[in-house]
């Protein structure tokens, strides 16, 4: 079992130090993403007047920006909370712009590269971590969750079994393991999936983190060994494995999935948009260039076909449909893509009440919790809403730490307490599964 460990051991704790001193003397090393951050900036604006909702979605044009929240310029109105990554140099006639027009803001992070380099530990360093002494508290590249996900399928073949259901766009396996007792009953399951959008990196340590508690506590802890004997556990720890590959190789704030387009230069299609529920309506873009491009048609990403067609085979088993996002700290149910209520909503909703009360009790951490139309913003075209309108009749969309101090840069140190809190509100809505709904 030490595998599902942090190392505590001596030389261990020595060995980041002698990393330390490797990336000091290697200056030519010493910069993630060829530095392409430094100086780079996260401005939060929330616009009080039409004036002012226009100027900023003029800003949004104008100046070349990375939008952070909402995903899409066009969720922008009084009072949307707006957080905007510019690079150094549109920053200072940005700045400039707002002053002059008098429009208040907040720079949430002065230097985008320091905050990248100061939160998370380099590649090279994880790179020379073994298998045995698996790091839940870092982020990791994609090869080290498929190496990880390998090794689990040999060493507990037991309650796990790592299988694929396609190939991403650029061939990529796409994995998933099952985890949970073997039994010859019927059994009912849950789906999990993290990681769809690229730069969202909680998510993925998120799925890796559940895997381990549940193969450190199901001996222990009587109520997961319940889950693991009477449900199924079908998790997808990346999701858009091809766009997380580029979000560590090229871009840390890439979103979208890498497909090509034959008729523009931009690549991509926002995988929470391209489901066959509403596609391509109300919050989702036709353009290619735009973070919430729905592609050219439904479950045109591999991706999303993959997953799709797994989860059109096993609906009549799969009881809940998890999926794992940044940030917001939002407990989403459906629906997405318009402001109706659901019609087993009493349930749903409890569920949520409870799931959100559970993982505040730890740090007092707070959720707000809702249907994603009313809580979040419309959008069409979500996997949430296409689970539940497959008859999954718990279909939750987490939106984890944190609101925007770090945003998708969450440090590493922040792994550890936003899993645990997370962990509770799954385990809470699982537990609930298996009552009857009041
Ligand atoms: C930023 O400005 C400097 C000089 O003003 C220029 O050399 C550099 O190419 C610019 N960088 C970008 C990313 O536009
Ligand atoms: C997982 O292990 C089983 C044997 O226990 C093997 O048949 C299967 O191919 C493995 N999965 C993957 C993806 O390698
Ligand atoms: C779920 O959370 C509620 C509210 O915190 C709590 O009363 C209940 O005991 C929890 N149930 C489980 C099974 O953890
Ligand atoms: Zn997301």
């Amino acid at each position: 079992m030490k595998f599902l460990g942090k190392p505590r051991s001596q030389p261990a704790a020595f060995l980041p130090l002698c990393w330390l001193f490797l990336r000091i003397l290697q200056p030519g090393h010493s910069h993630l993403y060829n530095n392409r951050y430094a100086g780079d900036k996260v401005i939060r604006l929330i616009p009080k007047t039409e004036e002012e909702t226009y100027a900023l979605k003029k800003i949004h044009h104008q100046f070349k920006v990375d939008l952070w929240q909402p995903s899409s310029i066009s969720y922008v109105t009084e009072g949307t909370v707006t957080d905007v990554h510019i690079s150094q140099n549109a920053s200072r006639a940005l700045l400039t712009f707002l002053q002059e027009a008098n429009i208040q803001y907040k720079i949430l992070i002065e230097d985008l590269q320091k905050v990248l380099e100061n939160g998370n530990s380099l590649p090279t360093q994880r790179n020379r971590r073994s298998l045995s002494e698996y790091n839940y508290e870092v982020y990791h590249s994609l090869e080290e969750i498929q190496s990880w996900m390998h090794h689990l399928n040999k060493t507990h073949s037991g309650l796990i079994h790592m299988f694929s259901i396609g190939r991403s766009y650029e061939g990529r396996s796409l994995f998933i393991l099952k985890l949970g007792r073997k039994s010859r009953a019927y059994k009912r399951a849950v789906w999990m999936d993290c990681g769809i959008h690229a730069r969202e990196w909680i998510g993925p340590a998120f799925c890796q983190w559940f895997v381990r508690e549940a193969l450190l506590t199901y001996r222990s802890d009587a109520a997961m060994r319940k889950m693991l004997k009477h449900l199924y556990f079908y998790i997808m720890p990346v999701f858009n494995v091809d766009g997380y590959h580029f979000s560590w190789t090229h871009d840390r704030f890439w979103r979208k999935t890498r497909s090509r387009n034959s008729r523009f230069h931009c690549r991509g299609v926002d995988a929470n948009r391209n489901w066959k529920v509403k596609w391509c309506d109300e919050g989702a873009s036709v353009h290619p260039c735009d973070d919430t491009y729905c592609g050219p048609f439904p479950e045109s990403e591999p991706e999303v076909k993959a997953v799709a067609n797994f989860l059109r085979k096993h609906r009549k088993h799969i009881q809940a449909y998890l999926s794992f996002h940044a940030y917001a700290q939002m407990l989403l149910y459906p629906y997405s893509y318009k402001y109706a209520t659901i019609p087993n909503f009493n349930c749903v909703e409890s569920a949520a009440y409870k799931a959100v009360k559970a993982l505040g009790s730890v740090y007092g951490v707070r959720y707000r919790y809702g249907p994603a139309s009313r809580t979040l913003y419309v959008s069409s075209g979500s996997s949430m809403d296409w689970a539940y309108k497959n008859g999954i009749p718990y279909a939750f969309a987490f939106e984890l730490r944190d609101t925007g101090h770090f945003g998708f840069l969450l440090p590493e140190m922040l792994i550890r307490p936003t899993c645990t809190e997370t962990m509770l509100a799954v385990k809470n809505i699982t537990m609930h599964l298996l009552k009857k709904c009041p």
